[in-house]
């Protein structure tokens, strides 16, 4: 198989976990939140190559925190795709996975399932069915029920075939809002996208709420 590099964001605020220092950086069991996924891929041995994207402010340090030979440190973007182009640019390898920093229960064999899809895709992503019931609204008022049979909770690692992705960070660069992932950007200039299998436990930590659920999981040696 064609070599494949990883890309971990890891320049995000913050904002919403109500902390002051980058999210990637706050502790879950005792190490930096970025440390739990970046262990799980220095220890997969298909992945040759690394790259974590760090806020500017913060690459000599995670320099120091982070050093082993299969991994490199470049800055992030203000916006995640930014981020995401700048790790891009740091590989030269054929296919690049994307995961981000605020998931630190991705596993080997959620990797195993994505890099899989590279026999029949360009572009895929992991993804969990939606459990709940889900229902649009305005204000407090309800509207329609959506039919969640047809619907997936997108999340990462994703997948991408690397001479593709130039071509999305410059559609990216035109669009009125940022995209939230570069899926997104894939299917818009017509790559279509393979669907590999999640895990539930690979959640995106994104309030306190979520960290406090993170450090009892690792409490009960669920990782
Ligand atoms: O903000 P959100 O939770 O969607 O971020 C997902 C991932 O993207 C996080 O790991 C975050 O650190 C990263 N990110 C980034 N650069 C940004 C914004 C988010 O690397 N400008």
């Amino acid at each position: 198989m064609e070599q494949c590099d990883a890309v971990i964001v890891a320049a995000g605020s913050g904002t919403r976990l109500g902390v002051t220092i980058p999210k990637a950086f706050v502790p879950l069991g005792g190490k930096p939140l970025l440390a739990h996924s970046l262990e799980t891929f220095i220890a997969y041995p298909e992945i040759d190559r690394i790259v974590l994207v760090v806020p500017a402010g913060l690459v000599d340090r995670a320099v120091d925190t982070f050093a082993d030979d299969k991994v490199a440190v470049v800055a992030g973007g203000a916006e995640r795709w930014e981020s995401v182009r700048n790790g891009c640019l740091a590989s030269d390898a054929p296919w690049v996975l994307v995961h981000d920093a605020a998931r630190p229960f991705v596993t080997a064999s959620v990797i195993d399932a994505l890099l899989v899809m590279r026999n029949r895709f360009d572009c895929a992503f992991t993804a969990t069915p939606v459990v709940d019931t889900i229902r649009t609204f305005t204000g407090d008022t309800a509207g329609k029920t959506v039919d969640r049979s047809k619907l997936v909770r997108v999340g990462t690692p994703q997948l991408f075939r690397s001479s593709l992705l130039p071509k999305c960070f410059d559609l990216a660069a035109t669009l009125p809002s940022p995209p939230t992932d570069e899926v997104f950007l894939m299917q818009q200039i017509g790559i279509p996208a393979g669907i590999a299998r999640g895990d539930p436990k690979n959640f995106k930590i994104t309030t306190k709420e979520d960290l406090e659920i993170a450090e009892g999981m690792l409490r009960l040696g669920m990782k």
